[in-house]
């Protein structure tokens, strides 16, 4: 399978117009302009018409994350793929698929239950992205197409999953770290595997062994193009009395100068800028001790 991006994440919450707010004034994400006035929260954070749906429901979690396949050849390979590894794939009618704004969507979920959906055919709506922050620009790609960040998820079977990515997914290895938290010599720790998809983000997904995770989601990533953006979005948060979940640092593996926060449905936001940019063919993965080369001091909230 060739995935191409992390197009977008679908979000379900209980209050979606928290996450107006938040992405509005917060993040500086432009609500979409040209997608239905159903209820739902819509941002955008370039021609895509949308990256983040937040839509209406019962509880507060991520509900999935859309990785886009390039054409309708490849989504047709996919679903062979899955079908023959056993997962189930529920296929999408026409105005599900439209109401995403693509050609063709499929659903299934991981081995760890998170959800997944695959697409291809994304339309871009070319509405002028304006920031009503006045953010210049999102680091997405040309046409959007290194994806809208990256998405940190849990895994209770982690070694299971990663492999599922790896596999039948065709991600790609780009780092791993170990975590240990206590002395307990019994404590395996938790692992976390750093993945790429087919651009040149360093990765767009990570997965971490949580066994206890009901917001689906550890963090979020999205990377705008200049630090000073960081810097204004830091003051922003602190202006709101949103939690700082880390302060400020860069990270090891992809460079990322960025700070997390609290989001409205619990799992963090990082907030970057000036990530890698990797060429795979020459890229051998790492296995890296230290998350970050400075800063990046986790406080959760309580
Ligand atoms: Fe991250």
């Amino acid at each position: 399978m060739d995935v191409r991006s992390l197009g977008y994440v679908v979000i379900e919450s209980t209050e979606p117009k928290k996450w107006l707010e938040y992405g509005r004034d917060i993040l500086g994400l432009m609500p979409a302009t040209t997608m239905p006035d159903d209820g739902n929260v819509y941002l955008r954070m370039d021609e895509r018409p949308f990256r983040f749906a937040i839509v209406k429901g019962e509880r507060d979690r991520l509900r999935c994350c859309g990785w886009e396949l390039r054409d309708q050849g490849d989504f047709d390979a996919a679903l062979t793929q899955f079908a023959e590894a056993g997962v189930a794939v529920t296929v999408a009618d026409d105005s599900t698929a439209k109401a995403r704004r693509v050609k063709g969507l499929a659903s299934l979920q991981d081995p760890s239950g998170n959800g997944i959906e695959v697409y291809w055919g994304a339309e871009l709506d070319y509405a002028r992205f304006v920031s009503p922050l006045g953010i210049r620009g999102f680091e997405t790609g040309f046409n959007g197409d290194m994806g809208f960040g990256h998405a940190v998820l849990p895994a209770s079977r982690l070694a299971e999953t990663h492999t599922f990515y790896k596999e039948l997914m065709g991600f790609g290895d780009s780092d791993y770290m170990h975590f240990k938290f206590s002395p307990d010599p019994d404590d395996k720790g938790q692992g976390l595997h750093f993945m790429h998809v087919n651009n040149p983000r360093h990765h767009s997904l990570a997965l971490y062994e949580d066994q206890e995770n009901s917001l689906g989601c550890v963090h979020l990533m999205v990377e705008v193009h200049e630090v000073d953006e960081v810097g204004y979005c830091l003051d922003r948060v602190e202006a709101a009395g949103i939690p700082v979940v880390s302060s400020l640092g860069r990270h090891t593996n992809d460079h990322m100068l960025s700070f997390y926060m609290a989001t409205p449905t619990g799992f963090a936001m990082e907030f970057g800028t000036g990530g890698l940019k990797m060429e795979w063919d020459n890229f051998t993965p790492t296995v890296t001790s230290l998350p970050s080369l400075w800063g990046h001091k986790f406080a959760m909230p309580e």
